[in-house]
Parts: structure tokens; C-alpha cells; sequence
């Protein structure tokens, strides 16, 4: 294990399956010089239906892999995972660990204008209650309103981001929300940034969607710059990515995520 990490080390990523893929791209394009490791437990997908104490229990396990490939900071691709995983992760490293939580909730709080905010998520992360905890954390006047919208996994691995029936489904799931006067909605799963598309177009233009996995990546490299950790190099960064599984349509669903062909990917096995 890595407890003196230095700036030529990867940063390792995990997340369910596929999804953490949102939040990869993100960290490419604003930290192309760093190599990284993705780890997406496709075997055992998806963490969103699963109870705490296994979204735990998987987490732990995804860190000791990226661990063992001496990586010199962790981030928790997941909404589910990183809403109930991050104190017993931080336990057993001593390298930094971040998930798409706090600062998808920071950027949130930031934008609400009414004081009024929208969190749409896996059944899991709604139920955590995490986005709530963090965002009141930071102004107890705001109030948050959340939906679980689970389809929305299936609707982004199907690839249908802009049909007859996802509008269907946005407007069941949104409805409820856009009654509530909210100005600020929070993207709280990784999935979703590929149904944003839809998702705008049932709430309204006036409606800020955050995407979490783009505010995590510019905590990322706040958090590089201030531990010296970032890599300086002036070559593009090596990408690795290893699953538990592959799943049929793994390369079609992992281009729509990520925004580009992953042409190696490695199956392990954890535990
Ligand atoms: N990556 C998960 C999340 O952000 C969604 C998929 C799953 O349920 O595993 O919550």
C-alpha cells in the first residue's frame, strides 16, 4: 500500500459498472496529463438496488485493488457507493479518496438562486439521504427535494437518450419535481449526464442541471495541486481499464459514456 504518494503515480477511479465512465471523461479533459486506472465492477452492477451494507462491503474491495496498483488518490465514480462508502474507505488508506457527493452538492448550493433544490438518483443515494446531509451542511435554509429515478440506468445503457418513451418516463419521474419551484437540479448518478438532454427538456430551460462528475473532477485537481500531487508531464496521460466483468455491448455503452472507444480493456477478479 501507498502512504507516501508521489505526482508520477496514477489516480485510480472506480464505480459500478459503466457508469463512472461520466466521470472519467470529465477528469480526461481537465487532467489529461494523469494516468489513471478505472475499475468498474460490471459483475456485480448495479450498487444503485443494492443495501448499504454491500455497496460497503464492494466498495472496500474496489479500493484494495486500485491500492495494490499503487495509486495516489481514490475517486468514487458512484453516487451510490460514495454516498454510503466514503468513512470506511478513508480508513484504510491514507492516500486522499472523493466522491461525486460533496462536490456535487457544493456546486448546488452554490446555484441556487431560491434557496430550492432538486436531487434525482439511484434508490440508493436517495435513500442515503447523502446529497441532503451535504448540502444542508452548508445552508440549512435550502431545501431539498428528491426523486429516485431508477429507469434512468436502463434508458442510458439502452442508449435512449432521445425517443417517444424516455420523454414518457422523464415527465413521470420530473413531474413531481418541477412543482416544487426549484431552480438547481443535481445529476446524482452517474448514469444520467447521458439522458441530459431529456431531462433538460422536461424541466425547463430555467432549471440548472449539475452534473457531479464534472464538479468532482475540478475538486480533483484543487486536491492535486494543494497534496503536490499533480503530474506535470507534458505527454498525454495512459489510461487503464479493468472490469469484473464483460458484459455484451460493454464497447458500444462505454464509447456512449465516455465519448470514445475504449480499445483494451482487462477482466480481474476481486477478492
Ligand atoms: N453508478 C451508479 C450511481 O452513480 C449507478 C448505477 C448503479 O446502480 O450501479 O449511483
Amino acid at each position: 500500500m501507498l502512504s507516501n504518494p508521489s505526482p508520477k503515480n496514477p489516480i485510480g477511479i472506480f464505480d459500478s459498472g459503466i457508469g463512472g465512465l461520466t466521470v472519467a471523461k470529465s477528469i480526461f479533459e481537465q487532467l489529461p496529463s494523469e494516468d489513471i486506472i478505472y475499475l468498474g465492477d460490471t459483475a456485480r452492477l448495479p450498487y444503485g438496488t443494492k443495501s448499504r451494507e454491500t455497496v460497503i462491503l464492494y466498495s472496500i474491495e474496489c479500493v484494495k485493488f486500485l491500492l495494490k496498483r499503487k495509486v495516489k488518490m481514490i475517486i468514487i465514480a458512484c453516487n451510490t457507493a460514495s454516498s454510503v462508502a466514503i468513512p470506511f474507505l478513508k480508513k484504510i488508506t491514507k492516500i486522499p479518496v472523493i466522491g461525486v457527493i460533496e462536490p456535487g452538492a457544493t456546486a448546488a448550493a452554490k446555484n441556487t438562486i431560491k434557496d430550492r433544490i432538486g436531487v434525482i438518483g439511484t434508490n440508493g443515494t436517495i435513500n442515503s439521504k447523502a446529497y441532503d446531509l451535504n448540502i444542508q451542511k452548508i445552508n440549512k435554509k435550502i431545501k431539498v427535494y428528491s426523486q429516485v429515478c431508477s429507469l434512468f440506468v436502463q434508458l442510458a445503457e439502452e442508449g435512449w437518450t432521445d425517443n417517444k418513451i424516455t420523454g414518457l418516463i422523464c415527465k413521470e419521474y420530473l413531474s413531481p419535481l418541477k412543482n416544487k419551484n426549484i431552480d438547481t437540479v443535481i445529476l446524482g448518478c452517474t448514469h444520467y449526464p447521458v439522458l441530459k438532454k431529456p431531462i433538460q427538456k422536461t424541466l425547463g430551460k430555467n432549471i440548472k442541471l449539475i452534473d457531479s462528475g464534472f464538479e468532482t473532477a475540478k475538486e480533483v485537481k484543487n486536491i492535486l495541486l494543494k497534496k503536490k500531487l499533480s503530474n506535470t508531464k507534458n505527454k498525454k496521460g495512459n489510461h487503464r481499464f479493468f472490469v469484473t466483468d464483460y458484459p455484451n455491448k460493454f464497447q458500444e455503452v462505454s464509447e456512449r459514456f465516455l465519448g470514445q472507444k475504449i480499445l483494451d480493456v482487462k477482466k480481474i477478479k476481486l477478492n
